[in-house]
């Protein structure tokens, strides 16, 4: 088996800059894939300054000729699956080839309902502040083994025959539990019928196109959604997403064996953020958090929410280094840090006057950042196009990052476009 596969997964809360550095590697990719999660993801994309963000669909969509595969593991919103190949088609940018896998769960219009309802019922301070898209209420229902395939889809009397156990089900819990109003056979139906009829020309066996194109020499791009502290297992639980984030979930979200890895590729933005509820100890409610909103322009790409911000966490970088065996970085947002005075790293966390570097989630909430100061640069970097050309205070922060948590940055992004880019070999 050829090593030819890399993962690229989010190290923090997600919104890393995934889908830019994604598309920052498209000419050296071949094949572009989606493993988990669901549209909760918004990955941007900016080329020329227009700006396209994929929610479903891998970011290398904008690659004429590449393949694009959405894996087993991600859970399907065929409407907006359809919305965003329609979109790109408008704008004459469908370009790559598309496959999604038969074996995906689809996420039907009772699960954003019950997404919805589940988080009303949660109720103020239990709250997790999901996306509304459905996705932990599809993912329920595919390891409850009562999940709909895309598969499904294809066959109308089929479809009809496991909807209709699965409505009387959902009924039940959406009247009986939530106070929602029941949906008809219908009404769930006649749209679905019609999803599977425009999915059918995308859908194939991925897990084998996937060995295929590994075994023929082809270099696949794994590219994860959300981040590794939001995984389901490893992850600020219950305040995370449904799905594997980390890169282990690459394989069972794709059937792509073990063996092919080569390299796993940790995203990490140059500051903490974070959307949704949650524990985040570097969060920082003044000044300094505001301003890199403002400049970071840190707002939700599914939901615009507002995202929480703060200084970079290197205790929980390490985490997620370890738990991916990530031996690549790609650093962004660099160039939001430009003006800061100094720059604050969070190398230790606090608690009742004891000291710790390592992450433990059952009081993480009761953590208080331990801050080293490092010095930071007034220079623009936006068109910085070497390491070398960075102001040396930049140059000392990545080197500070890679000693921290033990892996070269090998691609530093200086603005958002893709290319304001500084690639040192990824
Ligand atoms: P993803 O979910 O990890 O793909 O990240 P998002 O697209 O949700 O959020 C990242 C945001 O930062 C987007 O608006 C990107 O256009 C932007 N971005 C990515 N890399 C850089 C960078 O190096 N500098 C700046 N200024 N913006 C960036
Ligand atoms: P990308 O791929 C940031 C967060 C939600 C919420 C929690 C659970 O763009 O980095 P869900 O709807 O998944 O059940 O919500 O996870 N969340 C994300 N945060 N980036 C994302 O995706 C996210 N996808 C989900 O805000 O806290
Ligand atoms: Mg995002």
């Amino acid at each position: 088996m050829k090593n030819k596969v890399d993962i690229l997964v989010g190290a923090q809360w997600g919104d890393e800059g995934k889908g830019k550095v994604v598309d920052t590697m498209g000419p050296n990719v071949d094949v572009f894939v989606r493993y988990q999660g669901g549209a909760n993801a918004g990955h941007t994309v900016i080329v020329d300054g227009k700006k396209v963000i994929f929610k479903l669909l891998p970011s290398g969509m904008l690659y004429p000729g590449k393949l694009c595969v959405i894996g087993n593991g991600v859970v399907v919103d065929p409407e907006q699956f359809l919305k965003e190949v329609q979109e790109l088609r408008e704008r004459r940018q469908d370009r790559a080839c598309l496959v999604v896998s038969s074996l995906a769960h689809v996420v039907m219009p009772y699960h954003k309902i019950l997404d919805k309802a589940q988080e009303v019922f949660r109720g103020k301070g239990r709250m997790i502040g999901t996306t509304g898209r459905g996705i932990g209420p599809c993912y329920v229902d595919k390891y409850a083994r009562n999940g709909l395939r895309v598969e499904d889809l294809l066959d109308a009397d089929r479809l009809r025959e496991k909807l209709s156990v699965a409505l009387e089900e959902k009924n039940r819990i959406l009247t009986k539990l939530y106070n929602e109003k029941p949906m008809s056979l219908d009404e769930v139906l006649t749209p679905a019928v019609e999803w599977g009829k425009n999915l059918a020309p995308y859908v194939g066996n991925t897990s084998e196109l996937l060995y295929d194109a590994v075994e023929s020499g082809k270099r696949v791009l794994l590219e994860g959604a959300q981040g590794v502290l939001l995984d389901i297992d490893h992850g600020t639980y219950p305040y995370v997403t449904s799905s594997s984030t980390s890169a282990a979930g690459g394989f069972t979200g794709t059937g792509l064996p073990l063996a092919c890895l080569d390299r796993v590729i940790a995203v990490v933005k140059a500051y903490t953020t974070r959307v949704g509820e949650g524990p985040m100890p570097t969060e920082d409610k003044g000044e300094i958090g505001d301003r890199l909103r403002e400049k970071g322009g840190e707002f939700g790409a599914v939901t615009g929410r507002p995202r929480r911000c703060g200084w970079l966490d290197m205790v929980a970088l390490r985490y997620s280094m370890r738990l991916n065996g990530a031996n690549v970085i790609a650093l962004t947002k660099m160039d939001v840090l430009t003006g800061m005075k100094e720059i604050k790293v969070c190398t230790a966390y606090e608690r009742n006057g004891t000291k710790t570097d390592r992450v433990d989630f059952l009081v993480l909430e009761e953590y208080r950042p331990v801050f080293e100061t490092l010095g930071g640069w007034d220079e623009d970097i936006s068109a910085c196009e070497t390491f070398e050309s960075l102001p040396a205070a930049a140059q000392k922060y990545v080197e500070y990052i890679e000693k921290g948590a033990g892996a070269p940055v090998q691609l530093i992004g200086t603005g958002p476009d893709r290319n304001q880019t500084i690639n040192r070999g990824l």
